[in-house]
C-alpha cells in the first residue's frame, strides 16, 4: 500500500516539474510591454472631432421630441440612482449605494445643461462615467430633461398661465 502511495506521489511530483514549460510562454506573453507613446501637445487624447463637437455647448435646441427622448434615457440610465422624480432616492440607493443629492435643492438647481453633460461624460465622485454607454446626443437630451424635471418642481405657480394654474390647483 505504502509503496503505491510513494509511486503515485513521485508521478505527481514529476508532472509538477513538467508544468512550468507551458506557463513560461504565457508569462512571457503577459510581460511583453508596448512602448509608451506620449500624447503630442495641442491634441486631445479621447474621441473623434465629431464626438467632441457634439459635446460642446450650447447643445441642441430644446424641443418636445428632445425632452421625450431625454426622459426615456434618463429613466433608463439615471433614475436607478437619481430616482424617477430626481429626488436622489432610486432603487440602487435603496439597496445601499451612496445617495446623490436631490436635483431639486440648492446648487443642483443651478446646474447648467453643459455641466450635466460634462458630469455624464466624465463621472463625478462616486458616480461612474457614462461616456461608453450614452452617446453625446443622448447626454444633451437627458440634461434637457433634468432641467425640465427641476422646473416641474420649482416653477412659481402664480406665473403659470391661468388655464394651467387651474389644472395644477385642482
Ligand atoms: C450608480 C448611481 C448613479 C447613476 C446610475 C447616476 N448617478 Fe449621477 N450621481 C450619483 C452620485 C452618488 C452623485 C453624487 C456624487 C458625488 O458628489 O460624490 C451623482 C451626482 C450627479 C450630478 C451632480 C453633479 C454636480 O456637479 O453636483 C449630476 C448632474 C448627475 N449625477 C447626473 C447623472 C446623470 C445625467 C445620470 C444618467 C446618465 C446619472 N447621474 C446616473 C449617482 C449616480
Amino acid at each position: 500500500m505504502n509503496r503505491i502511495a510513494v509511486i503515485i506521489g513521485a508521478v505527481m511530483l514529476a508532472s509538477c516539474d513538467a508544468e512550468p514549460t507551458g506557463n513560461t510562454t504565457i508569462t512571457a506573453t503577459r510581460a511583453r510591454m508596448e512602448p509608451y507613446v506620449a500624447v503630442p501637445p495641442e491634441t486631445l487624447p479621447r474621441g473623434t472631432a465629431a464626438q467632441r463637437a457634439a459635446l460642446s455647448p450650447p447643445g441642441p435646441p430644446i424641443s418636445r421630441d428632445l425632452l421625450a427622448h431625454g426622459r426615456n434615457r434618463y429613466d433608463t440610465f439615471c433614475a436607478p440612482c437619481h430616482g424617477v422624480a430626481g429626488n436622489g432616492d432610486g432603487v440602487v440607493v435603496q439597496r445601499g449605494f451612496p445617495p446623490p443629492p436631490s436635483f431639486h435643492t440648492g446648487a443642483q438647481q443651478a446646474l447648467t445643461r453643459a455641466r450635466i453633460v460634462e458630469v455624464t461624460t466624465e463621472g463625478v465622485g462616486t458616480m461612474y462615467a457614462f461616456a461608453e454607454r450614452v452617446p453625446p446626443e443622448d447626454r444633451w437630451a437627458i440634461a434637457s430633461y433634468i432641467k425640465a424635471l427641476q422646473l416641474s418642481q420649482s416653477f412659481p405657480i402664480d406665473q403659470l398661465p391661468d388655464d394651467l394654474r387651474r389644472q395644477v390647483e385642482q
